[in-house]
């Protein structure tokens, strides 16, 4: 295992590191000349060299704290041997859900068909430019992967009310994935990832069982993550009550969305937190956004703090408004 360079989770709470959720992606013109001529995205993630190159492209460009590795959550139903597809303006479509295959799929061979992205995470980790930066791994959580597999598409209208028709396979299925996710987690800290982050995209979706859903399956992870050496972050996107996911889980660090509201949650959650910001405000001018990153800044000035998004960047950012960005972050007294 590597040894843990200097870690992103800043104790001391003068320095606010900064990274953003999808900081490699289409906002970037770099990336989308790549992705123009990479039309399976799938591929493109297994495609060791260009999943690393594209990974550091947005340090060389803007020198963030941390690299997040250029993949995807939905590698791991595609390793389970579930067909995703990315279709454009669309998102994500997966295919037929075969339990019995999933649950007879080979561990040796999970990690075989994922392996180009853990040499991309080995190269990236060596290069130069991560010297003294992250590189921040990363799944989908339990519930978020389980509601792809069941669902098919993102959930943007919300679950259908048969989604947990089959509660047999959806325990089954939440079984399977926990392990292929530790599997996946394990392969990515070998390989080089200094920090694990856990996306629960849709954890906003369940008003109950959030305890069987979202906190047992995600301290489980949690615990795993911890017993290996490595510091955790989790996001579990507009769940009601963060306090209570964080007493519970108990991640080193939580990532909180855009409908939190910082003013509160700093007096409700010890543990240091990671960005907020709504994305949209990216899209709006120089003014607004140094207003909106200093109400940040200054609520969490005497905590432990990360500079990030409570999303991911939108494909419509502009590079001059993340350059300003990171100039009020990085001059902010
Ligand atoms: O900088 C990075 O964060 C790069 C790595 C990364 C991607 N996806 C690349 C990607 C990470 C960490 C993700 C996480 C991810 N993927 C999540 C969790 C975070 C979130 O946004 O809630 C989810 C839910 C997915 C599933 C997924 N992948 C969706 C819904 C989509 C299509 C919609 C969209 O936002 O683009 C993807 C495709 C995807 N994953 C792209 C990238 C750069 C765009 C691909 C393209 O069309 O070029």
């Amino acid at each position: 295992m590597n040894p843990i360079k200097k870690c992103i989770i800043n104790k001391d709470t003068k320095n606010k590191p900064i990274w953003l959720m999808r900081q490699a992606g289409r906002y970037l013109p770099e990336f989308r000349e790549i992705r123009k001529v990479n039309q399976n995205f799938i591929k493109l993630c297994l495609n060791t060299n260009l999943s690393s190159q594209i990974t550091l492209q947005p340090i060389k460009r803007f020198g963030f704290d941390g690299a997040v590795i250029f993949s995807d959550i939905l590698m791991v139903p595609y390793a389970l041997g579930q067909k995703v597809e990315f279709k454009k303006n669309f998102g994500p479509q997966l295919g037929e859900l075969n339990l019995d295959a999933i649950k007879n799929t080979n561990e040796v061979y999970f990690s075989n068909k994922l392996n180009p992205v853990y040499e991309a995470i080995s190269l990236t980790a060596s290069s130069e430019l991560l010297k003294n930066r992250d590189v921040i791994g990363f799944v989908g959580a339990p519930w978020t992967i389980l509601v792809y597999m069941i669902n098919k598409t993102s959930p943007k209208k919300g679950l259908s009310d048969n989604f947990f028709k089959d509660k047999l396979l959806i325990k089954e299925l939440l079984y399977v994935i926990e392990k292929f996710l530790k599997i996946h987690i394990k392969n990515q800290i070998e390989a080089g990832a200094s920090i694990i982050q856990i996306f629960d995209s849709w954890a906003g979706l369940l008003e109950n069982e959030i305890e069987q859903y979202i906190y047992t399956p995600t301290l489980n992870i949690v615990e795993y993550v911890k017993k290996l050496g490595v510091p955790v972050i989790c996001f579990p996107r507009g769940i009601k009550d963060y306090k209570n996911f964080c007493e519970t889980v108990k991640p080193d660090m939580v990532n909180i969305d855009y409908n939190v509201d910082p003013k509160k949650i700093i007096n409700e959650i010890k543990i240091p937190i990671q960005g907020g910001l709504d994305p949209k405000i990216l899209l709006t001018d120089k003014d607004n956004l140094r207003k909106e990153v200093e109400r940040y800044l200054t609520i969490f000035k005497d905590h432990p703090y990360v500079f990030n998004l409570g999303h991911g960047i939108l494909p419509e950012t502009k590079i001059d408004l993340v350059e300003e960005l990171i100039s009020i972050v990085r001059n902010f007294r």
